[in-house]
């Protein structure tokens, strides 16, 4: 419980979120007997967006980023985006699909939304991906990783401006082979993204020649106690640790790995989720060392990023995150395709998102690639001390 309001205590200031209602609609009457949501728009009038993140559970502040994020970018042009004021419509992911599927269909069947943005859980997105399909409702992924979304389950109405999970964990494998002088245990949360996380990282790990100690997965949002795992570490011939953790789970894991004693013996590795934004100030010293593979860190050294980090700070009086960075880059995203696609109808909207090549991000620049998932660059990152707290300094690029 302290550990989760310790991460739970950053501010809201500085949000404003327009929540309409309108005359509710049952599914199975909005368009015959099919899912079609795709109908067009008034092209001067205001544009409806869902936001989809959650407001509840071990996710809460990341979803509490993400509404940051894309409220910032909306400040910053106006609350329009393609020239049309937003009226944003906010819905609870919650912390599985059992929440997230129904709340995303409300956005879409009875608030009659043009897009929806959000989703963190990979889970989610994955219960999401037919729904989404075959209403021809364009749904924008701002954080979820499931590598099938822009992988075997790809679909023309699904775009995400975040990663894969294979790819962010992939990034890091081959230098922990050369690093870790000796096998590496892999653990994570016991659910898609966690198996996803260590399937991507052993791929390239292995590769390398990096030899595996053992693997575990904890059951996802209910661990609050890790001794047992972390033991049983202990008992390996390992000589580091790979692991998967974000929210309070991550918070949880990198205290207790300290307080255990592991920290001094087994250097910690994780892909950049583990020491991410609210979580590292609630982790502080704890954190120290820890080494991550991501697409962004407040400590990137470009006009851009310092330009962003000022405007959010200010905003916010808190530093961003990658969380913050993705929904920013979803609401640039949906701008520049909104302004093509005035009528704002599905298939309209979806030919735009093909259409606005590069974004000019705080994370460096990034496109879509063929299968809608965001080609981007990963670094190797490490918590040291900077600034008053903890941070995330880039140490080099990852390839
Ligand atoms: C996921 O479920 O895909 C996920 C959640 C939190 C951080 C990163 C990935």
């Amino acid at each position: 419980m302290g550990v989760l309001s310790a991460v739970l205590r950053r501010s809201r200031t500085g949000t404003t979120v327009a929540a309409l209602t309108v005359g509710a609609l049952v599914l199975s009457g909005c368009a015959g007997s099919s899912l079609d949501q795709s109908g067009g728009e008034q092209a001067d009038g205001p544009v409806k967006i869902g936001l989809l993140v959650p407001l509840s559970g071990v996710y809460a502040p990341l979803g509490e980023d993400m509404r940051n994020g894309f409220q910032l970018y909306l400040d910053q042009h106006g609350g329009k985006l393609g020239g049309r004021t937003v009226e944003l419509v906010s819905a609870d992911e919650g912390e599985s699909p059992q929440t997230g599927v129904p709340a995303a269909q409300k956005l879409v069947t009875q608030d009659q939304v043009t897009a929806v943005v959000g989703v963190v859980n990979s889970a989610t997105a994955l219960g999401l991906r037919d729904f989404f399909h075959e209403s021809k409702k364009p749904l924008l992924i701002a954080n979820a990783g499931a590598d099938d979304i822009t992988g075997a389950r790809k679909s023309e109405y699904v775009w995400r401006t975040s990663f894969s999970n294979g790819e962010v964990a992939a990034a890091l494998g081959a230098a922990v082979a050369e690093e870790a002088g000796g096998p590496v245990y892999l653990i994570a949360a016991d659910y898609a993204a966690g198996k996803e996380m260590i399937a991507g990282f052993r791929k390239t790990f292995e590769a390398a020649g990096g030899k595996v100690a053992g693997e575990e997965y904890t059951p996802f949002g209910t661990t609050q106690d890790f001794q047992p795992f972390l033991s049983a570490i202990r008992g390996t011939d390992a000589k580091a640790v790979y692991s998967f953790y974000a929210g309070a789970e991550a918070v949880s894991f990198v205290k207790q790995y300290k307080q255990f004693g592991l920290a001094g013996d087994l250097p910690l590795y994780g892909t950049g989720f583990l020491t991410e934004g609210g979580v590292l100030d609630a982790q502080g010293e704890a954190a120290s060392g820890v080494k991550t593979s991501l697409h962004y860190s407040t400590e990137l050294d470009t006009p851009r990023n310092k330009e962003y980090v000022d405007a959010y700070r200010k905003a916010y009086d808190e530093a961003p995150t990658v969380y913050t960075v993705q929904a920013y880059d979803a609401a640039a995203v949906l701008d520049k395709a909104l302004a093509s696609a005035p009528g704002g109808g599905g298939e309209e909207l979806v030919k735009a998102l093909g259409a606005v090549g590069q974004v000019d991000s705080p994370r460096g620049p990034w496109s879509f690639d063929a299968d809608h998932n965001a080609e981007q660059k990963y670094y190797l990152r490490e918590v040291r001390s900077g600034g008053g707290g903890m941070v995330n300094a880039v140490v080099s690029e990852l390839s």
